[in-house]
């Protein structure tokens, strides 16, 4: 079959790298795509998001499925297009339909689902402008720090955990006032919760799921987890935390009711879920100390886990997709490889603030025990002709390996993210470390 896979990131390379190896597909796009995508199919110029342009794709180069990488075009609609176009509406689109989308696209529809499935989260209330004074009553009734989060997508910048009272109120009151423009007109202000995150992965047909292999991911930029939030350093799968009692709960507690209340609702979902979760490490109203709690739900799978999370599925990941379109999820068969997989981020220097692009990027043929995900990246052609990979991003590379244990496989990536060079190149080297 021909399969289009929608996005340009790192975990889009990743998922290209993993539906490439299928002998169930013959042809595969990708729209964007990047400078590491090229090589395992074809990238198509096309945004994600232009729905009108990938109709005019599909049609043209006769693609059989469509399996939707970032949370965008999910948001924007995708499936519903698909399934409202009469000659599109067979063609399947792996990722759920605009309304299951909520469940990133807003905090208070996401925090209201799990309040009316009893799934266990933080204790919220969400506020609008009109709203702003019972909003600071509230912030009162809570103890520091405190975690306001804006409804709607904000490119990940939309959580604030706050230490002071003070901050707080004027936070929330700069975000009903359009700090995030229409993203944060509805401001959802959460209990904060205290415990260890990690990223489960779950991939449903609406009626049966699969869990995919736990990761956990590091989001700021210095060792140590300081500094600055990023769109991820590096992620490590499996999780020891994540335990087979930590687990039993998450399906019970957690997937189950996800995907029962879904289907209750009539929300159509073919997809990706992505859970995040955190061990907490107290009690509270709904959860013992050492029970998972739901901080978010995503709609997709997560950057950078993917790259960790794709060396660790044994299984052909088309068939799985093809299950999620066929409604027979349950009769395909989920293989995980006991392998640890650990992925390392090469970033630009200065990122996640200032950083320039263009650097040329070399090395890159010589790393053998990685697999190198592009993230941000691009092929510039030279006056000659002659093509050259350079840094189009603040995230540039992924480095993925396997080990036998954690230590095995980040030593691997670490030797290889030597050999691979640009200029103002950074790392973290304690990814994993807290584990
Ligand atoms: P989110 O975009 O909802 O994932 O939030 C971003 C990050 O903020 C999460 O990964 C957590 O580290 C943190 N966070 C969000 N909500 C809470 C909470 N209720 N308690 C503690 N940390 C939180
Ligand atoms: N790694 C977190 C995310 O993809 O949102």
């Amino acid at each position: 079959m021909k399969l289009l896979l929608l996005g340009s990131g790192g975990r889009e390379h990743a998922l290209a790298w993993k539906i490439s190896q299928s002998p169930l597909v013959d042809k595969l796009f990708i729209a964007p795509g990047n400078a590491g995508t090229r090589l395992l199919g074809q990238n198509v110029n096309i945004s994600a998001t232009d729905f009108a342009a990938l109709r005019q794709l599909v049609l043209s180069e006769g693609i059989d499925m469509v399996v939707v990488g970032p949370e965008a075009p999910l948001v924007a609609g995708i499936y519903d297009y698909f399934r409202g176009d009469d000659a599109l509406c067979h063609i399947p689109v792996i990722g759920p339909s605009q309304a299951g989308a909520e469940l990133e696209g807003s905090k208070d529809f996401a925090k209201g689902f799990m309040q009316r499935h009893a799934i266990p989260t933080a204790a919220y209330r969400t506020f609008t402008p009109e709203t702003l004074a019972a909003g600071k009553d509230f912030l009162r009734t809570l103890q520091p720090p405190y975690v306001l989060k804006a409804d709607g997508l904000c490119a990940g910048k939309g959580v604030l955990i706050l230490p002071t009272l003070e901050e707080a109120e004027r936070e929330l009151e700069e975000m009903l006032g359009g700090m995030f423009g229409e993203a944060s007109r509805r401001v959802v202000i959460e209990e904060y919760l205290s415990g260890i995150e990690c990223s489960v992965f779950v991939l449903t047909d609406g009626s049966d799921y699969k869990i995919l292999p736990v990761a956990k991911d590091y989001k700021r930029i210095g060792e140590g987890d300081t500094g600055l939030n990023t769109g991820g350093m590096g992620s490590v799968s499996p999780v020891p935390f994540a335990d087979s009692v930590f687990m039993q709960k998450v399906e019970e507690r957690i997937v189950r009711p996800t995907i029962a209340g879904l289907k209750a609702e009539g929300i159509d979902y073919r997809g990706f879920i992505f859970l995040g979760l955190i061990r907490v490490d107290r009690a509270y109203s709904c959860a013992e100390a050492g029970d998972p709690m739901v901080i978010e739900y995503n709609v997709r799978m997560g950057d950078p886990e993917t790259e960790s999370v794709m060396l660790r599925i044994g299984s052909d990941l088309v068939d799985l997709l093809q299950g999620v379109a066929e409604g027979n999820l349950g009769e395909r068969r989920l293989v995980i490889d006991p392998r640890t997989a650990v992925s390392v981020m090469l970033v630009s220097g200065g990122y996640p603030g200032h950083y320039d692009k263009g650097f040329p990027i070399t090395g890159l043929d010589t790393v053998e025990e990685s697999i190198v995900f592009h993230a941000g990246t691009k092929v510039a052609v030279a006056e000659d002709g002659s093509e050259q990979v350079v840094t189009d991003g603040g995230r540039v590379i992924a480095v993925s390996s396997y080990g036998a244990d954690r230590a095995e496989a980040l030593a691997a990536s670490f030797r290889s993210a030597q050999r691979i060079v640009f200029e103002k190149k950074y790392f973290r080297r304690d990814i994993g470390s807290d584990l």
